[in-house]
């Protein structure tokens, strides 16, 4: 059995893939071998099997002895660690939901469902860094790959309406916090029914605007009851990098581009975080080469895997099935609201919901130690 390294196991990305990997049965096809930076000596979690010690997991050696590492630590651990792994002569397979090596010329965004013959040829050739695209992007990708891969999409924008888990663990914490911080101050007025609306809403604006530094702590502006229409840095050009990577990770997943000899295809948009916990959601519009009859094109989408799943555009359907509520915790990625608009046949709208920790985070990981065990 394959020596496989998990690191940052214990985080709400780690967690969510020890989770799906023990409800599939991954530990059976593995020794696991479990890292960690703050406890090396401790007793590894009932997965383990003859490694029963918690190792360091800057540990070069140790890591060094897995043939697969997954990590789920984050970039800076990445950046430390990876490189001299690598130096040591270390080749075995690092699987990473990082952002970090993924638009490296050495590395494969994984989304085997949308991407597995990228992946296939890229693990022919002898690489061996694949990495876990941004959350947005695969979920986008898990829902509308059909229409990518019937080579019938000219251009696309997409809106999105990012959750707080995209930022971490903390976030959530705080966007809920915030709602607490607001309710309370409007409890009496919320208890008398005979209160003005106005006054309510003036002692809401009056608690997001008093909110203290640490009660913003995580994402600089208030977002319960609000959004915060940026994420991720500021590319001074207007762009944020959530919004650079929408075009240059669809772009790479999917095997288009300069690198690939041949044109890209043209997905921007822009980028909203909103008050929901760990659902990002996105509006499309979507530029056809050609107009595709809408039966045909719900077809395409639903028949591109086996967890998208077209909903009716219908009110009802919309509200029952199209939202983060709805979705959280499921594999599932609808897509709805599929209509032409009004500026003509080639014009499609959509919208789809995706949980960001499953299918933007830890899915495509523990999918691809599967393809590199088989
Ligand atoms: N950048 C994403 C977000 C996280 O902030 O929502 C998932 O890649």
């Amino acid at each position: 059995m394959k020596l496989v390294g998990l690191v940052g196991w214990r985080g709400m990305v780690g967690s969510v893939l020890m989770q799906r990997m023990r409800d599939e049965g991954d530990f059976a096809h593995i020794e696991p071998v479990f890292f960690t930076t703050s406890n090396a000596g401790g007793n590894a979690p009932a997965m383990a099997k003859n490694e029963t010690t918690l190792k360091d997991a800057l540990d070069v050696t140790e890591l060094s002895k897995c043939e697969i590492i997954i990590s789920c630590q984050g970039g800076d651990y990445t950046n430390e660690v990876f490189p001299k792994l690598r130096a040591a002569g270390w080749n075995g397979y690092w699987i990473d939901a990082a952002s970090t090596l993924r638009m490296n010329d050495d590395a494969v965004i994984v989304l085997d469902p949308v991407n597995l013959d990228v992946i296939k040829n890229a693990m022919t050739k002898g690489v061996k860094n694949y990495i876990g695209g941004n959350c947005t992007v695969s979920c986008m990708l898990m829902g509308l790959g059909g229409l990518f891969e019937h080579k019938l999409v000219d251009w696309m924008t997409s809106m999105t309406y990012q959750a707080a888990s995209g930022g971490g663990a903390q976030h959530m914490r705080e966007l809920l916090t915030q709602f607490g911080t607001i309710n309370a101050a409007v409890r009496p007025l919320l208890d008398d029914p005979a209160a003005a609306i106005l006054d309510i809403d003036r002692a809401v604006l009056a608690t997001q605007h008093g909110y203290s530094a640490d009660e913003i702590k995580q994402f600089g502006a208030p977002l319960a009851g609000s959004l915060i229409p940026w994420i991720d840095k500021d590319l001074g050009n207007g762009q944020s990098k959530e919004e650079w990577k929408a075009g240059a990770e669809t772009n790479k997943i999917l095997g288009l581009g300069a690198a690939f000899g041949s044109a890209e295809i043209p997905v921007d948009g822009l980028c909203v975080r909103i008050g929901a916990m760990r659902c990002h959601s996105q509006a499309l519009t979507i530029k056809l080469k050609r107009d595709v009859p809408l039966d045909e094109i719900n077809d395409i989408i639903a028949s591109n895997n086996q967890w998208v799943k077209v909903v009716p555009n219908t009110r009802e359907a919309s509200m029952r099935d199209l939202s983060p509520a709805a979705v959280t915790g499921s594999l599932t990625i609808p897509v709805g609201r599929l209509r032409k608009m009004s500026m003509g046949g080639e014009y499609l709208s959509a919208f789809t919901v995706g949980d960001q920790l499953l299918w933007g985070a830890a899915e495509p990981l523990r999918r691809m130690l599967c393809i590199v065990l088989d």
